[in-house]
């Protein structure tokens, strides 16, 4: 990455001598414009001159820092000494005869850096990368490179003069119609705090802050502002807050972004519990906590609901530190002078808040040079997006197809290749490849149809609202009376070596998908241009490929006996067409796993009854959503309840194939408490013909004394460097007792119990052939307390109505 240039600021000089601290040395005087990125290690002297601040600051001017200036509101931004066009938020700044700090700036987001790409009477550029959306890293599973993205992105947001990215975005996959699911990493817990601690080591690496997002149980998108969540609390521990909880403790980020929605009957940005109790006193987390944009009803937003006058007291209460995009002053400031905002909570809120802000470029007087490397990144987002692409499929060796083959492409989502999905999530790129762009660099690509197909688009597509702006859908054309097309089809059988068949699935921020045939399943056109194609291409013993460019799963069973492979590359942003042809040659071979299972239909999928909610009130907006499955969302759902599906968690084919070893423990210091770990070893060898990555992952299957437990949990996962064919490679597991342990709501505590537990080092979530290795613990651990009554389910909410507790 590039060398940072931190330039000399008289300002931070006159504030580093009026607010000299009691216990900070020189070497982390943080007000010393300094090359390196401040470390988490120095959270303390920072809060030691947070406090010194404070004190320095009127009731307004603190009043400022808790909330921002409003939605678009450079000018009214206390001390912005810089705008940067685009960013979604800023925390004020504020300058007296005592104190100058200036405004810093907040910026989207989970797939890439949430600019305006051009300004008003300036010929310069400022256009980010946009990388794979978070599913498609996360299939990656893989760590190093998610955190290389991560550096990626940070370093654009440094260098485009942005303080914190509000991302990532780490929501648990409940239920594949979330609109907003391309955003989020897993349904997993475990996958899904690695992949986000490590997108935060690497963004923070570069001197910016990140936030993780949204905390809690933001599930939906539907009337997202109203939605109540009833959860369980062991699944709120177990599912919702654990990915969460691993983050923060992995990556320290410099914030957590609180979400739309309540859980039990109260908006999470007004729950002490869960701010105070649970991310400051059990977690220990020392980052700043601010809410989602006009989150908790603090401002008219639907007409059947009337806004909450108390809203913006309540989150500052509540330890919501600061309130966004703000506008809130005003009646913040009645509820001072009412004393019901007291002088400790402000303070506080404002300390959080400055603790952090002296880390940002900004405060630091960091010169961004508005140059960030775009084409290194745009290299790594193209090596990213090919390593999260995963294969399902691939009958008769189908895939790879030699370069120069000449080939057939169908479907109008080649032309209208989709990077990312829509709302906060989109990013600002220069280019998206789509699939023609890419494929053409390595194949003699069909150009009549492709013709056909830029033309159909053009005189068919329509251009859809979403939350942020518009995008462009069209829907495939149907081939049966369809003579042109019907004639293009079988010349191409007879003249190109294979077919390639797209279907795209566009979604996003502000609504849900629907379970009907045109999104989760195949519209009619869809399916009938695919049996065409499919009957023409195998009546000529040619095979045909299916790729799915689609922002979440869809329904495979109505159609996948016709495809003799399936790519799912989900988006891969900017350099997403690239990336799949990549894989399509081989140049690389597929890798990536799911990290969300294929049901076989979505009538399967636990939540399928519930989602995304019941407007109980009869006012015409959803206001509840019964998290009945309780911590049996996913493959948890599927292993315990023998529910057979179309890919399993964790499943992805390869160009070659892997042997994995007996594996073996290496240490057990379990029985030493909450501090315990156990660790394991494994060899995984490339027993195939092709160089190869192998995503190795740990399953544990637990002793049901006190709580049931869902048949496997995934604990640990790795993966191995690119083996050669006959390469071995040994990985290690590792898994503390607090990721081994499971929450008991009775006593409040998170707890390992003792009996013998099932250890299988698999390909996936299907260990049917895999034999494990067992280990016991003689008698149970108590890894932490935690706070009574947090997150307690609502009066009257009938308990047994939860699957896991019904399952007692
Ligand atoms: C989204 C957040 C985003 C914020 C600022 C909200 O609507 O839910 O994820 O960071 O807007 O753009």
């Amino acid at each position: 990455m590039k060398t940072k240039h931190f330039k000399f600021n008289p300002i931070m000089l006159a504030l580093a001598i009026s607010v000299t601290v009691i216990g900070c040395n020189d070497d982390d005087d943080s007000t010393n414009p300094d090359p390196q990125p401040p470390s988490n290690g120095e959270t303390t002297n920072y809060r030691a001159q947070a406090e010194q601040m404070v004190a320095q600051l009127s009731v307004s001017e603190k009043l400022d820092i808790v909330t921002g200036p409003g939605m678009n509101n450079p000018e009214g931004a206390v001390n912005l000494l810089q705008d940067v066009p685009g960013v979604a938020g800023y925390i004020n700044g504020v300058v007296n005869d005592d104190v100058n700090i200036p405004a810093t700036k907040l910026s989207d987001g989970p797939a890439g850096l949430r600019i305006e790409p051009t300004r008003d009477g300036d010929e310069n550029t400022y256009y980010a990368t946009a990388w794979p959306i978070g599913s498609v890293l996360a299939s990656s599973w893989n760590k190093e490179l998610v955190e290389q993205v991560g550096e990626g992105q940070g370093n654009e947001a440094l260098e485009y003069g942005v303080d914190v990215i509000l991302a990532p975005g780490m929501n648990i996959q409940r239920n594949p119609l979330n609109g907003r699911n391309f955003e989020y990493y897993s349904e997993d817990p475990v996958l899904s705090g690695r992949m986000s601690a490590a997108m935060v080591e690497g963004m923070q690496s570069q001197g910016v802050g990140a936030t993780i997002k949204h905390f809690v149980a933001n599930a939906s998108e539907t009337d997202r502002y109203y939605v109540d969540d009833i959860v369980e609390p062991r699944a709120l521990r177990e599912i919702y807050l654990r990915g969460f909880q691993i983050s923060a403790d992995e990556a320290e980020p410099m914030a957590i972004m609180t979400s739309y929605n309540l859980v039990n009957g109260t908006y999470v940005n007004q729950r002490e519990d869960a701010l105070i109790d649970i991310v400051r006193n059990e977690w220990g987390f020392d980052g700043m906590v601010m809410s989602d944009w006009f989150a908790g009803n603090i401002m008219q937003i639907n007409d059947a609901v009337p806004v909450d006058p108390d809203s913006a007291l309540k989150q500052q209460i509540a330890g919501n530190n600061l309130i966004q995009p703000g506008n809130n002053k005003e009646s913040l400031q009645q509820a001072y002078d009412a004393g019901e905002l007291t002088d400790e909570v402000l303070d506080r809120n404002v300390v959080e808040i400055l603790t952090q802000v002296q880390k940002m470029p900004t405060y630091r007087g960091y010169d961004y040079s508005n140059q960030p490397d775009l084409d290194a990144h745009a290299t790594l987002a193209r090596q990213a997006a090919a390593e999260g692409t995963i294969l399902l499929k691939n009958n008769d060796a189908a895939l790879p197809i030699t370069s120069g083959s000449s080939l057939a492409t169908f479907g109008v989502n080649q032309v209208n290749f989709y990077k990312g999905g829509t709302g906060s999530g989109d990013v600002n790129a220069a280019y998206t490849v789509n699939l023609i762009e890419g494929l053409e660099q390595t194949y003699q690509i069909n150009s009549a149809l492709t013709e056909y197909y830029e033309n159909y688009f053009v005189e068919n597509r329509v251009e859809v609202g979403n939350l942020l702006g518009t995008n462009y859908e069209c829907e495939d054309a149907p081939v049966t009376d369809n003579p042109e097309l019907q004639v293009l089809v079988s010349q191409a059988a007879q003249d190109n070596t294979a077919a390639i068949v797209t279907f795209g699935r566009q979604a996003g921020e502000g609504g849900d998908r629907s379970p009907e045939q045109g999104d989760y399943r195949l519209s009619t056109q869809e399916l009938d241009m695919l049996t065409q194609v499919a009957e023409a291409f195998h009546a000529q013993d040619k095979k045909v490929i299916v790729v799915l460019n689609v922002n979440g799963i869809i329904d495979t069973s109505d159609w996948a006996d016709l495809a003799d492979a399936i790519l799912l590359p989900y988006m891969g942003g900017q350099e997403a067409g690239n990336a799949v042809a990549d894989v399509v040659s081989g140049a690389v071979n597929p890798s990536g796993k799911l990290a969300q299972t294929i049901p076989k239909a979505y009538s399967d999928v636990p939540s399928s009854e519930t989602f995304s909610g019941l407007d109980t009130n009869d006012d015409g907006v959803i206001d509840e959503t019964h998290m009945n499955e309780g911590i049996y969302v996913g493959y948890r759902y599927y292993t315990s309840f023998d529910v057979d599906v179309a890919y399993p968690f964790g499943y992805g084919l390869s160009y070659t194939t892997f042997d994995y070893g007996q594996p073996t423990i290496v240490e057990n210091t379990l029985s030493s408490g909450s501090d315990g770990a156990i660790s394991f070893t494994a060899t995984i060898t490339n027993s195939g013909t092709v160089a190869g990555k192998e995503a190795a992952q740990l399953y544990v299957s637990a002793p049901e004394v006190k709580l049931m437990k869902p048949t496997i949990e995934l604990k640990d996962f790795a993966k191995t460097d690119e083996l050669a064919p006959g390469a071995s490679q040994s990985l290690s597991f590792n898994v503390p007792a607090s990721v081994l342990a499971s929450f008991d709501p009775e006593n409040n505590q998170w707890i390992v119990e003792s009996g013998t537990y099932s250890v299988y080092v698999a390909p996936s979530s299907d260990i049917t052939d895999v034999a494990p290795i067992t280990f016991s613990v003689a008698s149970e651990i108590v890894v932490s307390d935690t706070t009574p009554g947090a997150f307690a389910l609502p009066e009257g909410v009938d308990a047994a109505s939860f699957v896991t507790v019904a399952e007692q």
